[in-house]
């Protein structure tokens, strides 16, 4: 955190200064600051806030929230590299790079390396090769972070149901025609979110969870029962009808959150959908991402 925040180079009074004299102010004040930072510690900082804000420690993770996320300490790439070797690192499940261990495809899902910083990095190396974060962008709705963070709907569907079979078929190609209200999403589509056991056996309706725009009982907010709900997406009332997270961008399978919800299981595969989604360290790993993904 910049201590000179308030002090802004836009202000009035810096943009009258000569354009030289701004400079020599510029290394002037980077002198100060660091000067500022090597007597004001990380640690006396935090003892200043509890003094003041009073932190409330509440939890078995608070300190994660409070200590490190709160404060946005730098997360270490080896911290990360633990993680991506360590077994239920984010809930029940096999470590991460006994899966994604090379660039190879032959040994290697998706030809994707979780073992090295380059390899995270690098991302997929299978045909259709791609990254799976943005350093330093907002994660959660990375590739990656919608692989840790979303469980697969309908919510229980096991991980060795195919994403390519016939229900999921449908949708796709209904938002790749632009997903248009017609006769065949009410014929054909529609009736697919209320109906039971559509997309897996033994596997509620969408609209069992998702039937109305008031949570409770309806997660997210999101009505699939209608062309209008499904249009209007998620959260509409929390955040606003104009802020809405859309799930279905028409003419884009790939990036509507609709699908991506339909044939992306969460990672490891097999992780139960009660294992908490926002791990600790689900979101220390993103929060490395959003500092950049350093590697060292
Ligand atoms: C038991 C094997 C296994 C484990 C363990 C595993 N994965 Fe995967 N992963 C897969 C398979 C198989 C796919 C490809 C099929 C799919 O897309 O779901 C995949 C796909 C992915 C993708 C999507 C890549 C792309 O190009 O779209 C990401 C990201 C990913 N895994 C991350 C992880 C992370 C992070 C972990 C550890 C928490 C992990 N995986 C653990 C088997 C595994
Ligand atoms: C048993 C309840 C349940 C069922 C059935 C269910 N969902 Fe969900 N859905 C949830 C929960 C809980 C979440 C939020 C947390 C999560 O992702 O696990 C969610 C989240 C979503 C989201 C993300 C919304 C956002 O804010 O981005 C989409 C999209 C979604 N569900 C679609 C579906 C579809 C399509 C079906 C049917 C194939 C379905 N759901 C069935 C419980 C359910």
């Amino acid at each position: 955190m910049n201590t000179y925040q308030g002090i802004s180079w836009h202000s009035t009074t810096h943009r009258l200064a000569a354009f030289l004299l701004a400079g020599v102010a510029s290394c002037f004040m980077a002198g100060q600051a660091s000067a500022d930072k090597m007597d004001r510690t990380i640690n006396i900082e935090w003892l200043e806030q509890m003094h003041r804000e009073g932190v409330a420690l509440k939890g078995d993770h608070s300190a994660v929230d409070a200590l490190i996320l709160g404060r946005n300490i730098p997360i270490p790439y080896d911290y990360v590299a633990t993680l991506m070797r360590t077994p239920n690192a984010f809930g029940q499940g096999p470590a991460c790079i006994i899966c994604h261990s090379s660039k190879d495809p032959k040994v290697s899902y998706r030809g994707l390396d979780l073992s090295t910083c380059d390899g995270m990095k690098a991302g997929s190396t299978e045909d259709p090769a791609n990254p799976i974060f943005t350093p330093g962008q907002k994660a959660g709705k990375s590739i990656l972070g919608r692989r840790l963070r979303n469980n697969r709907m309908p919510l229980g569907v096991p991980f060795n149901i195919s994403p390519n079979e016939g229900a999921i078929k449908t949708v796709t190609d209904w938002i790749t025609a632009g997903a248009p209200n017609d006769e065949n999403f009410q014929k054909s589509v529609l009736p697919l979110f209320k109906k039971k056991n559509v997309f897996a056996p033994n596997t509620p309706a969408c609209t069992t969870c998702h039937m109305s725009n008031k949570e409770p009982p309806s997660f997210h907010e999101m009505n699939l029962g209608s062309y209008e709900g499904i249009m209007l997406g998620a959260d509409s009332v929390a955040k606003g009808v104009a802020n809405a997270t859309k799930v279905v961008i028409p003419g884009n399978p790939k990036d509507s959150p609709l699908l991506q919800h339909l044939f992306e299981d969460r990672m490891p595969p097999g992780i139960p959908p009660t294992e908490d989604r926002d791990h600790p360290n689900t979101r220390i790993l993103l929060r490395w991402i959003e500092q950049g993904a350093r590697c060292n």
